[in-house]
Formats: C-alpha cells, structure tokens, sequence
C-alpha cells in the first residue's frame, strides 16, 4: 500500500475483533509518529501505550467517547511536551502532536489495523483527569484506539472545491 493508497483507505474504526498486537508492530506504530515533523524539530511529544485491561478501563472510565476502547487491542495517549518547546517553537506542541497522530493512522492503516483518534486536549474536563489518572507531567492531546477491525466503514472524506480558493 502506498502513501496515496493508505490516506484514502484509513476509516475511524469503532468495532474491533478480539486481538494482541506483537510488540514490533506497536514500534513501528510509535516510530511513525516520531518521524512526523514539529517545529523547530523539537519533537514535543511522548506515548503511553495502554494494553492492560487496567490501563483500558482507567482511559474508560473518563473519555466519554472512547467506548470502542473496550474491545480493541491497545490504544495510545499522545500526549504534548510544552517544556521541550520555547522562542519560536513554542506553543506548536498540539500541531505537532497533531501530525504525529497522523502518521499512527496512516501506519496503522497500512499494517491492517483498524484505528480511531478520540480527542482529549483541550477538553476542559478530560484533560486533566488523563494527567491525574495516568500521572503525566505531559499534556494528553488524543487517545488513539488501535485494533483488528470488524467493521469497514464507508469514507467519509471528499474532495470539496468551496474550500478551495488559488491566488
Ligand atoms: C480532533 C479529533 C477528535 C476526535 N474525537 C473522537 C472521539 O472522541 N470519539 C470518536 O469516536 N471519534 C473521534 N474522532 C473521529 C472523527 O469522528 C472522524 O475522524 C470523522 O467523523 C471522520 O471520519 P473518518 O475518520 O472515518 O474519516 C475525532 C477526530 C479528530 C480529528
């Protein structure tokens, strides 16, 4: 699958079949995040990978749409490092974040996995209680649901030339 092929193939997945994901897998998800750009390349990110039912149910019991969280194999906390970004970089994490999330979707698409990005910052409510739950010093941006899919969605993303204005 390529780049082109992958964009136009990724879906939010919300129904997963019973799976583990192999260790290598989730490297190479988590490596493709890191190799998205941030500004000034200060990489302003860090990942909590959440396999354990423990760890599910704690993400469970504060996001309010993320109950697709429960069958799925792992999901993953992108959270932003504000403290790694100062002068012009500074405030860029969320962008940052933003495209590293990107490149877990695009990857996981193309490893055969179903996967769903659920907002958490700037959500007044959940953003703290994922810091507090999961004792981070770092900001969680989303809650990215991985797994096997059992459901093929229809895309929802099209070409709309209203949006579109060339100078
Ligand atoms: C910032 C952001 C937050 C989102 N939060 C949620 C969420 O909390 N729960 C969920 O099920 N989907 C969430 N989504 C997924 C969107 O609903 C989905 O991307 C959109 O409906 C388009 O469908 P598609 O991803 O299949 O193209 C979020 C997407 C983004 C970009």
């Amino acid at each position: 699958m390529n780049v082109s092929e992958a964009i136009r193939a990724r879906r939010s997945v919300r129904k997963y079949k019973a799976a583990q994901i192999p260790d290598e897998d989730i490297k190479t998800i988590l490596e493709a995040a890191m190799c998205a750009p941030s500004a000034c390349n200060t990489r302003p990110w860090e990942f909590v990978v959440l396999r354990s039912d423990e760890a599910k149910q704690k993400a469970l019991d504060i996001h309010p749409y993320a109950k697709h969280l429960a069958a799925a194999s792992i999901g993953i906390l992108v959270c932003g490092r504000p403290d790694l970004q100062e002068g012009i970089a500074s405030g860029f994490f969320p962008q940052d974040c933003g495209a590293a999330i990107e490149n877990i979707l695009l990857q996981c698409t193309e490893l055969g996995y179903g996967s769903c990005w659920c907002g958490i910052y700037p959500g007044e409510e959940r953003t703290p209680k994922f810091k507090e739950a999961f004792g981070l010093t770092s900001t969680p941006v989303a809650l990215i649901v991985v797994g096997v899919p059992d459901e093929e969605p229809a895309m929802r993303g099209f070409y709309d030339e209203t949006r579109v204005k060339v100078l």
